[in-house]
């Protein structure tokens, strides 16, 4: 039966298509006037902090490896391109009973490179990233601790020197990289959702401090490490919940456009892969909350609106969409409307890494409850260097 035009625009009174509109609003309109305020008033502003590239403080890099063997001479190799000074900079690779070789590989690789000081410990069990990356504090000698992983390339030989410059301030605790990602197949819908991200990134940095690090290229003061009892072992995000601590004592946390790093993405496994990503950034907000009575004043809102966004506001769509759907069984014409224009969305590539995001936010929320992924499940990634751009 078709229905007449005075019915169907009655249905706008219908309470269930007021909810699934108010959800819809919410749900978008939230994160987006975060990101135009942010753009707006932000993003283009100066930083107000006292950076100097000649300042040069002795730099402890780890690198955790658990089966790394295809990657880690790469990575080696990237570092001795780094333009810092080579009697600054001490490397520690702790590796967590790999069993592809990684420990032989980087062995090798010393022998070949006698003139990078390494430090290669060898734990015999494998307990995680966490616990091999307080492992490793203890025989860092730096003041500054950089902490990097094996499938991670910095974008060029000033990477590392960039990174250092802002620790000349005595106000910056803690420096991240922005991330570009590389490879096949997954790329764009990855170019997407980083877009927004780095903009939102970069802008919370210079407002005050961003609560989401990167293990790519995550430094921190050493002093201030070991003054919040090193990486915690609970959670999986040990650089974001770190730079968080940091910057709740009163320190700046900042992601910098001065230092890119180009992120690997697996093969196979991708949606695992993000899914336990987003377990990790969860496990961080939940426990950072605790302690956003003590956040600065610029900081606070910028913690309390991330935690919104990683724990709230992704539950509002599949909440606003199976109210949608029971509206469709009802037969309110405009919620069929409204399904049909939100497919129609899906073909604008940005809708859809932002759905895509928002289901594994979901998704990583429910599987917290049964497993908190400290000791995970190793992804391959692409190694072709074809692939890289230098920036
Ligand atoms: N020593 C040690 N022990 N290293 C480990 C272990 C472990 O049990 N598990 C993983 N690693 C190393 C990897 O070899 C790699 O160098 C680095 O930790 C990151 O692991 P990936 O497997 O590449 O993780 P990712 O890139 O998907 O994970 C991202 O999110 C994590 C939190 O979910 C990165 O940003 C990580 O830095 C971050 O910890
Ligand atoms: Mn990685």
């Amino acid at each position: 039966m078709i229905k007449g035009v005075s019915e169907v625009l009655g249905d706008i009174y219908s309470p269930l298509l007021l909810i699934v509109l108010a959800l819809i609003l919410i749900h978008f309109g939230f994160p987006l006037t975060y990101y135009y305020y942010l753009k707006s008033r932000w993003l283009n502003k100066p930083w107000g902090i006292k950076r100097d590239l000649s300042y040069k403080p002795k730099v402890s890099i780890i690198i955790p490896t658990y089966n790394e063997v295809n990657l880690i001479e790469s990575k080696l190799n990237d570092l001795v391109r780094q333009d810092y000074p080579r009697d600054l900079v001490e490397v520690i690779v702790v590796d967590s009973a790999s069993t592809d070789g990684t420990s032989e590989k980087v062995r090798e690789w010393v022998r070949r490179n006698p003139e990078l000081k390494l430090v290669l410990i060898e734990e015999s069990v494998r307990r995680g990233k966490v616990y091999a990356l307080n492992n490793a504090l203890r025989y860092v000698s730096g003041d500054i601790v950089v902490i990097t992983d094996a499938d991670a390339i910095w974008s060029s030989s000033n990477t590392l020197s960039n990174a250092i410059s802002w620790f000349n301030d005595p106000i910056v605790g803690a420096v991240t990289c922005l991330k570009v990602p590389a490879n096949e197949g997954l790329m764009s819908v990855e170019e997407g959702y980083r877009e927004f991200y780095n903009v939102v990134r970069l802008a919370e940095s210079k407002k005050y401090s961003t609560p989401i690090f990167h293990g790519e290229l995550a430094v921190f003061r050493r002093n201030l490490l070991e003054s919040i009892g090193g990486f915690p072992t609970d959670i999986g995000a040990d650089d974001s919940y770190t730079a968080t601590k940091i910057a709740l004592m009163g320190y700046r946390a900042i992601a910098v456009d001065n230092a890119l790093c180009v992120e690997r993405i697996p093969r196979r496994e991708y949606h695992m892969w993000r899914i336990r990503r987003a377990q990790h950034l969860i496990q961080h907000f939940i426990k950072a909350l605790r302690y956003v009575h003590k956040a600065p004043k610029e900081f606070r809102y910028i913690l309390l609106i991330e935690a919104y966004l990683h724990l709230i506001n992704p539950w509002l769509f599949p909440t606003s969409l199976a109210t949608l759907l029971y509206g469709v069984m009802k037969g309110i014409t405009l919620t069929v409307v409204l399904l049909v224009l939100g497919l129609l969305l899906l073909l604008y590539k940005p809708f859809r890494t932002w759905i895509a995001t928002q289901l594994y936010l979901a998704i990583a929320t429910v599987r917290n409850l049964w497993t908190k992924e400290i000791a995970w499940r190793k992804q391959e990634k692409g190694y072709g260097l074809s692939i890289l751009i230098s920036f």
